[in-house]
């Protein structure tokens, strides 16, 4: 481990794709501080398994990030923190645009304050909306179907606009859908309340649920089903490690699609897990869902050629296998 790497501020890093992320920076030699409400982020994971610095606050708070900008040095800051329910942001925008926006906006003027100008931003597919082609490309056109969605577009905006006034750069990633835990079992997904397919799938094997709805069986794909594209949290992580020191190496501000380009239906989803798990999964077949597009699946081309990215586990028996894993041990 090299001590000459600078120190990394990662807000949301109690959180999902945060703690993943925080572990392989600390792996990588960077010293890491983790910056989260624990609204939704653990506590047990940050001390047990990440062992690294947690100040409990918020990014909306000026004077908490003032303060840490005086008083400690960071090359970059890595926002992982958001609300991401979709559901949720329909009904309650309001929360939406605050945390994720109002408080963006106020760790980014904050960082201009100290001079702090590299930010490595969690945007989503979200902000894509229906696509007009898959796979989608990162200049594919941005139409957000939700406010969640257009959260995430505005701050890529302010990002754009940021850079021109002030020559702050920054690389967003348009993530797909994180998928997976932590090979060795020390990490994964704990969200509550869940929406994400391969959990629920999981908990309906743990028995902790009745049955897995499948939300429409007649879209015009092979089985019928959405065809999704997950990508493994741990190859999240190693790519911002990838864009962090992009931008370190004075890399200019992009935006890059992380997926998977292969996209896995509902019912190979499913399947996978009973392979997995060796158990046969309930299933409920529902109507569709307003708002779901039949497919979604991104190309990651120019993340592998511009930071050299080279997902590890691309196939969904891994993904589900080390989600698995981790639930069994997380829930018993
Ligand atoms: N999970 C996915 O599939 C997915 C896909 C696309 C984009 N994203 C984005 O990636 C990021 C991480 O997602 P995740 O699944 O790890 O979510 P998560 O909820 O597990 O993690 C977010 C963390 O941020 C913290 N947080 C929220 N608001 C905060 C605030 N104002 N100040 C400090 N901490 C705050 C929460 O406590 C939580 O620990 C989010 O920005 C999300 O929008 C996620």
């Amino acid at each position: 481990m090299s001590a000459e790497k600078p120190s990394i501020l990662v807000t949301g890093g109690a959180g999902y794709i945060g703690s993943h992320t925080v572990l392989a920076l600390k792996q990588a030699g960077y010293e890491v501080v983790i910056l989260d409400n624990l609204v939704y982020g653990h506590r047990d994971l940050v001390e047990q398994v990440l062992q690294v610095e947690l100040i409990e606050g918020d990014t909306s708070d000026r004077i908490l990030l003032d303060n840490l900008f005086q008083t400690r040095h960071f090359a970059a800051v890595m926002h992982f923190s958001a609300y991401a329910y979709v559901g949720e942001s329909v009904t309650d925008p309001a929360k939406y645009y605050r945390n994720n926006v109002l408080g963006t906006l106020t760790l980014l003027e904050s960082m201009l304050t100290a001079s702090i100008k590299n930010f490595v931003f969690s945007s989503t597919c979200a902000t894509y909306g229906v696509p007009n082609f898959i796979p989608i490309t990162e200049d594919h056109p941005q139409n957000p179907i939700n406010p969640y969605g257009a959260t995430k577009l505005m701050v890529e905006r302010i990002l754009t606009d940021f850079d021109v006034a002030y020559n702050f750069k920054s690389v967003r990633f348009r993530y797909f859908n994180a998928a997976g835990a932590n090979p060795e079992g020390l990490l994964g997904e704990d969200h509550h309340p869940e929406t994400h397919l391969i959990p629920l799938v999981l908990q309906t094997a743990l028995g902790q649920r009745e049955a897995i709805n499948i939300f429409g069986t007649d879209y015009p794909t092979p089985d019928g089903t959405c065809i999704r594209d997950y990508i493994h949290v741990n190859d999240l992580a190693d790519a911002h490690i990838l864009g962090l020191e992009y931008l370190l190496n004075g890399g200019d501000s992009d935006v890059f699609n992380l997926g998977n380009g292969n996209g896995f239906s509902v019912r190979e989803v499913i399947a996978a897990a009973e392979e997995v798990t060796g158990m046969v999964i309930k299933v409920e077949e529902c109507d569709r869902r307003p708002g779901d597009p039949p497919a979604l699946i991104g190309t990651s081309e120019k993340a592998r050629k511009i930071l050299n990215w080279q997902p590890q586990y691309p196939g969904i028996k891994d993904i589900v296998s080390h989600a698995w894993q981790w639930h069994q041990q997380r829930h018993k």
